[in-house]
């Protein structure tokens, strides 16, 4: 007898799950791909770790977080230093003294501040419109044109004319030369990929997994039979879609074996023109400085979503997140169900992030 049902062995069904077992709870968890870990699965092809759902790169500020996942795996030392190319043309990513340099020649920080200044001064926008005046407001119009515009316009399929201020809350802007993406204290890979991270979580007798299984197909049945369950999926899928669908944009991922040691030189490079179909090109090897023979890319095309396609990123606009608090008020009157994880929550959380939140979840419901 099985005290909970997970639905999805992504790293918040997996997280409450190893939880749960330690504490002595029976857990069968299903999923409806072929393979545990959702979306931070990584799989091994030509000896080269390759992420198979995007770049994941893990990063938190928080000790206890980053000691916990590090029961699970070994991290290297893996910092995040994406580049963007524009057109041919190479800029470091966070927008930095390394940026600026190239952009403009200038060489102090603050050289860099006052042509910021005096680009932000000459667009002369008091009150931002839309996404494109707010990001001009923030940072120039160089820096916008060459590595915001094309970028964001891709990423939501609209014109950056035409989306909202809200959605550039801060661009963050470094005056130093300092070109690692994250402000974090911890960052890393683990070595050998993500998988081990998940199966390690569920390598307990007491957890059992059957993959290839939709909820759906059988949901009267796990209802009746299980006292409580974790429903990582989507959350308006659970209520019959009632007040309407939930949108996300979605991505494309076509990858390439390549017979050359080292395509482009970084595991990240990112397109910000706007004539490159794809948003960036991910070189797995350089995630964990691999030396092997070949090399393999995947590029990253950003996709609309619809029914039945895969939802990566939440468009938590207002009527989106009106819709998504409807379907929350429904699942807190159901008392035998957690919602949980990206899907359940309809938030975009990173790794550190979901692990926190079903750490919480873990303490409120087995503690
Ligand atoms: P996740 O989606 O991983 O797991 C849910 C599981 O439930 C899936 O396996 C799914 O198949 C299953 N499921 C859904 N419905 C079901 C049903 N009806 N029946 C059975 N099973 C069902 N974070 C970070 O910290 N650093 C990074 O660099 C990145 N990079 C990144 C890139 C991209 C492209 C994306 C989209 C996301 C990131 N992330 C990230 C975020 C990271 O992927 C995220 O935090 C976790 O994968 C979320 O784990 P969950 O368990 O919530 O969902």
């Amino acid at each position: 007898m099985f005290d909970y049902l997970v639905v999805g062995t992504g790293l918040f069904g997996s997280t409450f799950a190893h939880e749960a077992a330690k504490k002595g709870k029976k857990v069968k968890m299903i999923d409806k791909r072929d393979h545990i870990g959702g979306n931070i699965y990584t799989e091994k092809v030509e000896d080269i770790i390759v992420h198979k759902y995007g770049a994941h790169i893990f990063h938190t500020n928080n000790q206890e977080i980053w000691d916990y996942v590090n029961q699970f795996a070994d991290f290297n030392r893996y910092t995040n230093s994406p580049i963007a190319n524009y057109h041919g043309e190479i800029y470091n990513m966070p927008f930095n003294m390394n940026t600026f340099n190239k952009l403009w020649g200038v060489v102090t920080p603050e050289e860099a501040k006052a042509k910021i200044e005096e680009q932000r001064k000459a667009a002369n926008i008091e009150k931002p419109n839309n996404l494109e005046e707010q990001a001009i407001s923030l940072v120039g119009t160089d820096i916008y044109e060459r590595l915001i515009k094309g970028y964001t316009e891709k990423q939501w399929g609209r014109k950056a004319s035409d989306l909202p201020a809200f959605i550039i809350k801060r661009l963050p802007v470094r005056f130093t030369y300092d070109n690692n993406y994250f402000n974090d204290r911890f960052q890393g890979i683990p070595i050998g990929g993500y998988t081990q991270i998940i199966e390690n979580m569920l390598a307990s007798d007491r957890i059992s997994v059957e993959l290839n299984t939709d909820f759906f197909s059988n949901r009267e049945e796990y209802m009746k039979t299980y006292p409580k369950i974790i429903y990582t999926g989507m959350i308006d899928q659970f209520f019959d879609y009632k007040y309407g669908e939930l949108e996300y944009r979605s991505l494309k991922f076509e990858s390439a074996v390549l017979e050359q040691e080292n395509y482009q030189g970084n595991a990240v490079v990112n397109y910000t023109d706007s004539e490159t179909p794809y948003s960036r090109i991910i070189e797995h090897k350089h995630f964990e400085f691999g030396k092997q023979p070949k090399t393999i890319i995947t590029k990253e095309y950003p996709m609309s979503w619809e029914k039945g396609s895969e939802p990566y990123y939440p468009i938590n606009d207002d009527k989106n997140n009106e819709k998504f608090k409807q379907y929350q008020d429904l699942a807190e009157k159901q008392s035998n169900v957690i919602f949980g994880g990206r899907l359940g929550m309809y938030k975009y959380y990173d790794m550190h992030q979901v692990i926190a939140a079903a750490l919480t979840v873990a303490k409120r419901e087995l503690y």
